[in-house]
């Protein structure tokens, strides 16, 4: 390693030290994850899973009940395209380190958040998830389901619909112009309000509302921990901030890798 790479070590290490000691004596911690997380796993981002083929249609009519009436076969593949993305690859160091987190800790309350739709946190182990984005993996009705429609036997297709009334299956994720699920969000935000410490990992913190649970929680006087490598739209609430990978970050600050136990 050289000089330089090893200053720069040193200089991460210091708050990933201190984010250590606030997690070790913290009582209810809230984490907010977002892409960044899934990044190192090869996850690409929405707007990155635009390339080839898909480039050229627009995030609105990829995302939308708009589109999706407009077009649900292109709708459905580009899910389907994603879906297989996601099955390709494993969670990494960071989502472990949050699944072995919440098995031991026992002080207080744990709870994990994610804009994600990936489902690599449930993959890693974690076993509740606050899922504010859906879920790429589950489906949903369209339209209000009647007494006809059944997921389990939806009639296949592309997409699957419902062979009596045509209702058909989407998704279950927060398209453009919908609201988030209602419970989630409630407990979400219930639980930054209680928290006394909040790790906000891997996201720009451009989208609300979930931006605004770390605003919540610094509200309340909560301490705010960023890990991230680069700028985010929330660091002006951040009480510490990690430039660092989540991969390498989150094994030291939650203890649960072999870097911190062996410092
Ligand atoms: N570790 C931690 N953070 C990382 C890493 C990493 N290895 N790599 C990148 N990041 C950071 C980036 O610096 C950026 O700040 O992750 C963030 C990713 O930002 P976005 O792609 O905007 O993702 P996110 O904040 O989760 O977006 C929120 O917007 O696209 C919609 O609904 C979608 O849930 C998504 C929401």
């Amino acid at each position: 390693m050289s000089n330089e790479e090893q200053a720069g070590q040193t200089e991460q290490e210091e708050p990933m030290a201190v984010a250590a000691q606030w997690v070790a004596t913290a009582k209810n911690i809230v984490v907010l994850t977002g892409a960044g997380i899934s990044a190192e796993s090869g996850v690409p981002t929405f707007r990155d899973a635009q390339t080839g083929f898909w480039s050229q249609y627009r995030p609105e009519d990829m995302a939308s009940q708009t589109g999706y009436r407009a077009n649900p076969a292109m709708v459905w593949r580009w899910y389907e395209y994603r879906r297989e993305l996601v099955a390709k690859v494993e969670p990494n160091a960071g989502h472990v380190a949050l699944a072995a987190f919440e098995k031991t800790h026992k002080t207080g309350q744990f709870t994990l958040v994610t804009q994600n739709v990936d489902g690599l946190h449930q993959r890693a182990g974690s076993s509740d998830v606050l899922c504010l984005h859906g879920d790429l993996n589950t489906q949903a009705w369209l339209d209000t389901p009647k007494d006809c429609c059944h997921l389990d036997y939806a009639e296949a297709g592309d997409p699957p619909h419902c062979d009596q009334c045509g209702n058909l299956v989407r998704p279950a994720v927060v398209w453009f112009g919908e609201a988030l699920p209602y419970r989630v969000l409630d407990r979400a935000q219930k639980a930054s309000e209680a928290c006394d410490l909040m790790l906000v990992v891997g996201t720009a913190g451009a989208v609300y509302p979930a931006a605004g649970l770390a605003r919540l929680a610094s509200r309340v006087g909560a301490k705010v921990i960023i890990v991230n490598p680069s700028v985010s739209e929330l660091d002006d609430a951040a009480d510490l901030i990690v430039r660092s990978p989540a991969s390498v970050a989150l094994p030291w600050i939650l203890g649960t890798g072999e870097t911190r136990i062996a410092a």
